[in-house]
């Protein structure tokens, strides 16, 4: 869904990092509006913003052709989003202080949208007690979110917090603060990527999972307000926004990382593509090609989301976590899914479909059917983000039978 973002641009270097941010909206589909405080335009002239935003660009309250196209009040009505990058330490003063001083926190006071404030600056600056202060009353203001900046060198040749984050992660914060938080409060475990299982330090079995659709589930629930854990075996993705990762490699490893903080969890979703063997005598030194016995001997390795069905399915009668589970076949979806549904003892499947042009593994969109014991829903292909939210809504809705 494209949204309405008010980009408000204070005067540091870092404004210059603002005109991608504005090409990042647009490329999505997003509409952008432009409103520069005077530092800003010292860096940046408000041509280029009108350019990429093609809106007219705010730049002064009395401003009376802006005023006349667009007046300061309609303006702050006018987003779904206000985003602030770069937020200066003297744009977060003034609006610590409400102060309505220029055309930019005007808007801020008048408007009721959520606010998602991207402070950066020079390291000492951003250490200081009264910038740590006014940021505290920023965070204390209901829809304002503050987005902690980067550390590493900044335009100051300072090494340390200050740096703007990428605009991936500013838009995932926008999308976050426009979002319904119908997981508030809820704590969510997910599970995504392949393990490995080593033969030696050269060899392991594994599969094509990229950990996409995990990484697109955690980010929706963090969107939607909820404290997240991904357990991630090896993949090549950025962690999203706001979420707390534990990284590990082998079905044993995710086995114990999940089991350990399953009981505190309101959903565990198992998306990751567990193995489901691994060698029985793995070697500590790599094996020399004449030493290689004919055949490997394998084990099974523990089944996670069947043992979490034991504790905590519906057939258990505790009341532990919403069991989500992920069910890729090649045919027989829904049916396939039900079965292990019942079988590992889950409260909903995802079934989705590998091989073929969308196969689950390593594609951006993908087509899913979630499936309960009794009814199954259909979600044509989309964007592995998008049915991500779609599920998250399904979720929500769901509430085990208590006999
Ligand atoms: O039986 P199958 O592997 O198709 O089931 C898939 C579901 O079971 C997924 O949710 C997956 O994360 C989970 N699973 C697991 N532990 C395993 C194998 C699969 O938790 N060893």
């Amino acid at each position: 869904m494209s949204k309405r973002i008010l980009l408000g641009v204070s005067g540091g270097i870092a404004a210059y990092k603002a005109c991608e941010l504005v090409r990042a909206f647009k490329k999505r589909g997003d509409e952008v509006r432009v409103v520069m405080s005077a530092g800003a335009q010292e860096f940046v002239q408000p041509l280029t913003m009108q350019v990429l935003s093609e809106n007219p660009v705010g730049t002064e309250t009395f401003d009376a052709t802006y005023e006349s196209e667009i007046g300061h009040i309609d303006l702050a009505r006018w987003p779904d989003v206000v985003l602030l990058a770069p937020a200066t330490a003297n744009l977060i003063a003034r609006m610590a202080h409400g102060m309505a001083d220029d055309l930019l926190t005007t808007v801020l006071l008048a408007t009721d949208a959520p606010v998602v404030v991207a402070p950066a600056m020079n390291t000492q600056m951003w250490r200081h007690p009264r910038v740590q202060a006014n940021l505290e009353v920023l965070e204390q203001t209901p829809r304002h979110t503050v987005v902690d900046p980067d550390e590493g060198e900044l335009a100051c040749k300072e090494v340390g917090p200050g740096r703007l984050p990428d605009p991936e992660v500013l838009l995932q914060a926008v999308d976050g603060a426009a979002s319904e938080q119908i997981l508030r409060g809820k704590k969510v475990l997910v599970t995504a990527g392949p393990t490995r299982e080593f033969i030696d330090p050269a060899r392991f079995i594994s599969n094509p999972s990229s950990g996409k659709m995990g990484h697109c589930i955690a980010r929706a629930a963090v969107e939607m307000g909820a404290e997240v854990i991904l357990v991630r075996g090896p993949v090549a993705l950025d962690i999203p926004y706001g979420v707390q990762t534990v990284e590990v490699t082998t079905a044993r490893n995710m086995y114990r990382a999940v089991m350990d903080r399953a009981e505190d969890m309101d959903y565990v979703v198992k998306v990751a593509a567990v193995a489901d063997w691994r060698p029985a005598e793995p070697s500590e030194e790599k094996t020399k090609k004449s030493q290689m016995a004919e055949s490997l001997q394998l084990l099974r390795n523990p089944d996670i989301l069947d043992e979490l069905g034991d504790r905590f399915g519906p057939e258990s009668g505790e009341r532990g976590p919403i069991l989500i589970g992920f069910s890729a076949e090649s045919k027989d979806l829904v049916a396939r899914a039900r079965q292990k549904l019942l079988h590992k003892g889950a409260h909903l499947m995802v079934a989705n479909r590998i091989g073929g042009p969308s196969s689950a593994f390593g594609a951006d969109r993908s087509s899913i059917h979630i499936v309960t014991e009794t009814e199954a829903r259909e979600y044509p292909a989309d964007t592995k983000l998008n049915l991500a939210r779609a599920l998250w809504r399904e979720v929500v809705d769901y509430v085990p039978d208590v006999s």
